[in-house]
């Protein structure tokens, strides 16, 4: 045998692991420190200006595979640079990812790029996998939703998750309106101009900028403040004084003015809780509600936050803030006997946290072979087995094409039929 097939991780090379996100995909390598790119989930499209959004459920099968195929193709051919069949595939997905996604995901991977396996590996649990503990209470603030889900000695607890549509795209439609009714821009031409007039409507990109450049959230004390002032409409509380305005400068000669209300108000939304008292820091604590009693004072102690919304600056000291003060209300006061609350601090940023303990899992290749689906498998089955489906995918070195199929597969088999 050459020397070239021995060398290096015992002549299998490292997986590729994708976290494909609704705003941003993180691609790279197994057993690296961090993705080697990340990039918007969209494709180009020909003769159509916007680009296409690849994380869509509300679109018809063909669609989706052809955007998907397009995507991935783009990820292996202009970024990753390699070939496809070489390598193992891990996938961070979310829990509430519908089954038509990932099943025409697996399409994409297996029928085109006729990968040798698949491994769809939970963000949340991945997360924790960055920091060495078993237990945690994971809450993901991403682009789409805030979803916090527990995981117990290494098990998600799938009964106990929360949920709400609170996260970067929230943020960007409020900030949007908020930009086009109040802020002005001055140009060449004249200074005071609304915003509509001068740009139309604003495109995302350009609003995330703004958010991410000049706002914050506020503290505990001075966001009860704003939020008291914004709902009290017979003008009683007073709005603490706001952060100074700030110029940003839209294209070399136009300038818009941000107010410094904006920039401190506009992440209260994910403060506030609405009509069904919910709030992101309340999916903390009824999370903890749901979760069995013995289990509860480990998760509160061991809390771990991901994805990019909470990197905006204060996120977390006003989460832990709003908990700590949640947590003496009656309604969770009586239910919860436990009343300290921590925040890990894995060792990467928020919205890479995922990706990274996929990257873990992945340079783990005896455990990676016996956990992921094999091409093998999936052409003989056609599905990719999920945490709701009873069958489990059969360990690699069971499945041989020569042999009789284990009963397990024999029962996959037949239902299949
Ligand atoms: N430094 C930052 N400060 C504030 N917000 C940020 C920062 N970096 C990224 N974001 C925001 O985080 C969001 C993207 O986060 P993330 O990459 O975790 O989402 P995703 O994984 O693509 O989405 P989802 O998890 O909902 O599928 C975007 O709305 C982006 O504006
Ligand atoms: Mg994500």
């Amino acid at each position: 045998m050459p020397l070239f097939e021995v060398l290096g991780s015992g002549g299998e090379k490292t997986a590729v692991v994708i976290d494909l996100g609704a705003a941003y995909t993180k691609c790279g390598f197994a057993g690296e420190t961090g993705p080697r790119f990340i990039i918007p989930s969209e494709i180009q499209r020909p003769g159509i200006q916007q680009p296409v959004k690849v994380v869509q459920f509300n679109i018809n099968t063909e669609e989706l595979y052809t955007n998907l195929k397009d995507f991935i193709h783009m990820l292996y051919f202009r970024h990753l640079l390699v070939n496809p069949r070489d390598r193992r595939v891990v996938i961070i997905e979310s829990i509430l990812c519908p089954s038509h996604f990932r099943e025409t995901l697996s399409k994409v991977f297996f029928k085109h790029f006729e990968v040798p396996s698949v491994l769809f590996a939970p963000s949340h649990l991945m997360s924790v996998m960055t920091l060495g503990i078993n237990s945690a209470l994971v809450m993901d603030c991403g682009y789409t939703e805030t979803l916090v889900l527990p995981v117990y000695e290494g098990i998600p607890v799938l009964s106990a998750w929360e949920a709400l549509p609170m996260g970067g795209k929230a943020i960007h439609k409020e900030l949007e309106s908020l930009l086009t009714e109040q802020c002005t821009v001055d140009t060449d031409s004249g200074t005071g101009q609304s915003l509509p007039t001068v740009l139309g409507p604003v495109p995302e990109e350009v609003v995330e900028d703004i958010k991410v450049r000049t706002c914050f959230v506020s503290d505990l004390q001075r966001g009860l403040k704003i939020q008291e002032a914004k709902f009290n409409m017979d003008g009683t509380a007073e709005r603490p004084a706001p952060p100074p305005d700030v110029d940003y400068p839209l294209d070399g000669e136009k300038i818009l003015h941000i107010k410094g209300s904006i920039r401190d108000s506009i992440a209260e939304m994910l403060f506030e809780q609405d009509n069904e008292e919910k709030s992101i820091a309340t999916l903390v604590l009824d999370t903890l509600v749901k979760c069995p009693i013995d289990t509860r004072k480990v998760l509160s102690e061991n809390l771990v936050v991901i994805g990019g919304t909470s990197m905006l600056p204060g996120f977390l000291h006003r989460l832990l803030a709003e908990i700590r003060l949640l947590v003496e209300k009656p309604k969770y006061c009586d239910a919860l006997a436990t009343k300290s609350f921590r925040i890990h601090s894995p060792p990467a940023k928020p919205n890479c946290t995922a990706w990274l303990g996929g990257a873990i899992f992945g340079a783990l290749q005896d455990i990676l072979g016996s956990r992921s689906v094999s091409r093998d498998y999936y052409n003989q089955t056609g599905r990719i087995p999920d945490w709701c489906s009873l069958s489990s995918p059969p360990p690699e070195s069971l499945y041989d094409p020569g042999k009789t199929p284990p009963p397990l597969m024999k029962r996959a088999f037949s239902t299949e039929k």
